[in-house]
């Protein structure tokens, strides 16, 4: 497929600003009309001064900022990045334009596709492996590069899904077009249950987990219960290959903070429910053990009752 450059300036709306929505969102504002949807501190620093992008990427972008939808707002594409127990009352937000945009999903977890058509008619599902730390309102951290993949979940040609992919790759982001999405949210949660909860519990960086020997056997373990669940569910995957894909990510993210551990920092709510608790819950299905999934899901949810988490921190990160 050739890569075509964009000349059309393309309206976006990237709601739930957190790192990962922030990065794409200021990436893209470079070329197009973006306006980041976010919480109040962040909005504010991003309107004042710009987004900070350090790292990997090093910008400052200036994409439009604001706390709620602004009125007249025509967006091609809508980009959900909200934490996953977000979605339901996201597109209640957003419903004005489920008849016309097309709402890309690069959401932790499953489920969050099938919420979004409820509502919207063109939905594509993505997942993305970059890693990125949000530093403080109007900053993130670019921590390691990784692989986006996107695909039609519904209504969604391949025409729209080359012009998607040659959008990002416009603003430096690869993106692969896939035929089975499921199969690669399958894959992506595993990477993420495996890498996730062990991050947040042990407080390491991503790349801690895979120079720890103790914490290695861990995620392997973890990620071998956790294939076998994604076998059962029709997802093409591989145990060797999904191995080998975890180990990658968690070097390639070496210097992250995983999502989850950022969450617990902040003492917000995590995604747990929908990373290790969607493992749970099929294995349940299909009856198969997961002893270890079970045991992470179990100890990051007490650390969240601790915290007596905070409501508000809503945003994918
Ligand atoms: O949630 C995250 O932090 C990311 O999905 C990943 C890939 C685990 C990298 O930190």
């Amino acid at each position: 497929m050739e890569c075509a450059r964009i000349t059309r300036i393309v309206e976006i709306l990237v709601f739930g600003a957190g790192a990962i929505g922030s990065f794409f969102g200021g990436l893209l504002s470079q070329r197009h009309d973006v306006t980041l949807i976010g919480r109040a501190e962040h909005i504010s620093a991003v309107k004042s001064h710009g987004l900070r992008v350090s790292g990997k990427t090093s910008i400052i972008a200036k994409p439009h900022a604001a706390m709620r939808v602004p009125q007249g707002a025509k967006p091609d594409f809508v980009f959900v990045t909200t934490k996953s127990y977000d979605t339901a009352n996201t597109m209640i937000a957003l419903r004005a334009f489920a008849d016309r945009a097309i709402f890309v999903t690069l959401q932790n977890g499953l489920g969050n596709a099938e919420t979004i058509a409820r509502t919207a008619r063109r939905v594509v599902a993505g997942t993305t492996a970059h890693g990125v730390t949000f530093v403080g309102p109007g900053e993130i951290r670019h921590a390691g590069v990784g692989e986006t993949m996107i695909g039609a979940w519904s209504r969604v040609s391949e025409s729209d899904l080359v012009r998607l992919r040659d959008l990002l790759a416009d603003v430096g982001i690869v993106a692969s077009v896939t035929s089975d999405i499921r199969t690669e949210l399958w894959s992506k949660l595993v990477v993420n249950a495996s890498i996730n909860p062990i991050a947040a519990l042990a407080e390491v960086p991503n790349g801690r987990i895979v120079r720890d020997k103790l914490l290695l056997g861990v995620l392997e373990a973890v990620c071998r219960e956790a294939t076998a669940v994604a076998k059962a569910e029709g997802a093409r995957v591989d145990e060797e290959e999904l191995r080998h894909r975890t180990i990658l990510v968690a070097k390639r993210t070496a210097a992250n903070r995983a999502s989850m551990l950022q969450d617990l920092d902040r003492h917000h709510r995590t995604e747990i429910d929908a990373i290790t608790g969607s493992i749970v819950r099929a294995a349940e299905r299909h009856r198969i053990s997961v002893p270890l999934n079970a045991s992470l899901y179990a100890l990051v949810r007490a650390r969240e009752a601790a915290f007596r988490v905070t409501s508000g921190a809503n945003v994918r990160d």
